[in-house]
């Protein structure tokens, strides 16, 4: 029998390093994508990925394509555009055919789920390393997934066209990293499409192709979104057998039952396909409405031929624990509906996400929601009110504690529901391990920061120009704008992942903040007893510049228990935005006004208070 003519690979990389504009050259040379339709960054779909240059969710593309090798390199032929999916014999003579399904991934820590899922769906990864920058945090993190999974790795070097490349170092460190043979590793421009082809080459070569087995079938989901009129979509790897359009299919964590309604194969837009065989990557239109049904990770088997059913779960993927959590409430209480519906929406393209609904003296009904980092939060918040038309304030993102009561351990995601001290025996802090890439020049101030932030140093080790660091350090330091200014203290170039190691006690206390009197019990966090009046302070100080003037003055207490250890005031005054226009002309009065109603949006109103979304973040600028 032929060799399957399928790779199934991913692209991972740092932040930046050109996975995305990779794929672009991928598309275009293997004929996917016509040429001038190309834009930077294709797969890059959704809108907030666009404006902010960053990749945020996995997308799959598949290219088919044939190909002869010629003495210069490959010669390719494209595209096939086969209505079918089942791999069409070559039509020419001396040429092979291929099928690539590749899925780009994001660079960010906080994505890192998305990029241990699209691995699940791969036998191969292509290694990208950025040669302006040599290998960084996420380099390792994710080659060790990858082999972790058992996934063949293609190392390779980009953007070797540009003026500030440094093709050796990145070589030798990759080469260390991966203790692989330099000459394994490809050099390549995305930008220009130099070595590409050659890189094509390397994955037909080099990643195996699926095993293929007939029946029963069992399809892992590794992805899923929704269409209103379509319900559920779920995005699967055919591991065994297949399924066609109108078989009724069964869930198998869920028990779900349903037909598929369609199915078809990422070009990266969806085409339908009459099945989908093993080995093979592509969609499954559900038709459930409701989005709790489908959960990434499930086995998806066919229940009629009732002989190609299989009842035993794919290993599917290790469930996500959330690190850091953010109350979400809607500005307007009667918006809480809609966020409700669009939460359950959301996760089902996000399936990182965790939320339970919460109740705050201060903001009223809302949802805790558990993500993956800071980044994420931000992204999630966004997303909400963009694709769901919401508008929304955040509290600042805490960490989880493990708390040790007489009554036993409990763990709690915000510090305002912290048990009765006299009930608490102690206060257990998340400790991460925190891997940091830094050239070596910058390497003191580094080691200063992570003195500053609790940090304890753990290992160093030098790869060529570059200082591997690995440090112990409690959570709650990271998320406290560590990333930014570990960025500052390194010229932009110290790059950091980390793990989770556990809950370890340490020396801690609430600290409480009232405004005009009344305590805010958002703005309640857990603080290092070591540090708790510098944090005051800085707390006082900080909402001091967040809040507004109001026509009475407003005091802001810092308070450890009954008693305050800090205190800011903030003057009356009357404000008159127009004032100092001094008459002038009426346009730009309107303007002004306008952009002064559009301001309060973002204002929840506690009590007599205007509380604007900058001082409820006032917890993360600390330091
Ligand atoms: P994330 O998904 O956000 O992690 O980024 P990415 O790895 O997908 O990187 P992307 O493709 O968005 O490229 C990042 C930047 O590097 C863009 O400005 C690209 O134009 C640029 N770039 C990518 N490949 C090359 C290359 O081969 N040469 C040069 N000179 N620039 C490149």
């Amino acid at each position: 029998m032929e060799p399957s003519p399928i790779r199934n690979f991913a692209i991972v990389a740092h932040v930046d390093h050109g996975k995305s504009t990779l794929a672009d050259r991928l598309l275009e040379t293997t004929g996917a994508i016509d040429k001038r339709h190309i834009r930077p960054q294709f797969l890059d779909s959704n809108p907030i990925e666009r404006e902010r240059g960053i990749t945020i969710k996995l997308a799959p593309v598949r290219m088919e394509f044939l190909w002869s090798e010629t003495e210069s390199g490959l010669k390719i032929i494209a595209p096939q555009s086969q209505p079918q999916p089942e791999p069409a014999s070559p039509r020419l003579p001396g040429y092979h055919h291929a099928i690539f399904n590749l899925i780009d991934t994001p660079g960010h820590v906080d994505f890192s789920y998305e990029v241990n899922r699209s691995l699940a769906a791969c036998e191969g990864a292509v290694l990208l390393v950025d040669a302006t920058q040599g290998v960084q945090a996420q380099t390792l993190a994710h080659a060790k997934l990858a082999q972790k999974l058992g996934l063949v790795i293609i190392p390779a070097i980009n953007k070797i066209d540009a003026s500030s490349a440094d093709v050796p170092a990145a070589l030798g460190q990759l080469s260390s990293l991966l203790d692989q043979n330099p000459q394994n590793i490809l050099l390549v421009s995305a930008k220009t499409g130099q070595g590409v082809t050659g890189l094509i080459k390397a994955v037909i070569d080099r990643v195996p192709p699926p095993q293929i087995t007939a029946f029963p079938t069992r399809a892992l989901i590794f992805n899923s979104s929704y269409d209103p009129h379509q319900g559920v979509i779920a995005w699967v790897r055919v591991k065994e057998g297949e399924i066609a359009t109108r078989t009724p299919i069964k869930f198998l964590a869920t028990q779900s039952i349903a037909t598929a309604q369609e199915v078809g194969i990422f070009t990266p837009s969806r085409k339908r396909v009459s099945h989908l065989s093993s080995g093979e990557v592509g969609y499954v239109v559900t038709s459930l409405k409701e989005p709790s049904q489908v959960s990434v990770g499930d086995t998806i088997t066919v229940l009629s031929p009732p002989h190609q059913s299989n009842q035993t779960q794919l290993p599917g993927y290790s469930p996500i624990t959330p690190v850091v959590y953010i109350g979400l409430y809607p500005v307007d209480g009667t918006q809480l509906k809609p966020l409700t519906d669009a939460l359950a929406k959301l996760k089902l393209s996000d399936s990182s996400l965790q939320y339970f609904p919460e109740s705050s003296p201060a903001l009223g009904n809302g949802f805790r929601v558990g993500l993956l980092g800071v980044l994420h939060a931000d992204i999630v918040q966004e997303r909400l009110e963009r694709e769901f038309g919401l508008e929304l304030i955040a509290s600042a993102p805490s960490v989880t504690y493990e708390i040790d009561t007489t009554t036993g351990k409990i763990k709690i995601t915000s510090a305002k529901d912290l048990p009765d001290p006299s009930t608490v025996k102690s206060i257990n802090e998340p400790l991460i391990s925190l891997s940091i890439f830094v050239p070596q020049e910058y390497l003191g101030p580094i080691i200063q920061l992570c003195q500053s932030r609790r940090a304890t140093a753990v290992n160093i080790e030098y790869l060529q120009k570059i200082t591997h660091l690995t440090y112990l350090m409690p959570f709650s330091e990271l998320i406290r704008q560590f990333y930014d200014q570990l960025k500052s203290a390194s010229a932009g170039f110290a790059t950091l992942d980390y793990e989770f190691t556990g809950f370890v006690p340490a020396d801690l206390v609430k600290l409480d903040i009232l405004i005009a009197g009344e305590r805010i019990d958002v703005l309640s966090q857990i603080v290092p007893r070591q540090n708790v009046l510098r944090i005051a302070r800085k707390m006082v100080e900080n909402l001091k510049k967040a809040i507004t003037r109001h026509q009475f003055e407003i005091s802001l207490q810092a308070a450890i228990g009954g008693k305050i250890v800090a205190r800011e005031d903030i003057k009356a005054f009357r404000k008159d935005v127009t004032a100092k226009l001094y008459g002038g002309d009426q346009t730009r009065k309107d303007k002004l006004l306008e952009k002064q109603k559009k301001g309060k949006t973002r204002l929840k109103r506690v009590g007599k208070i205007n509380l604007p979304q900058d001082a409820l973040l006032a917890i993360l600028k600390l330091d």
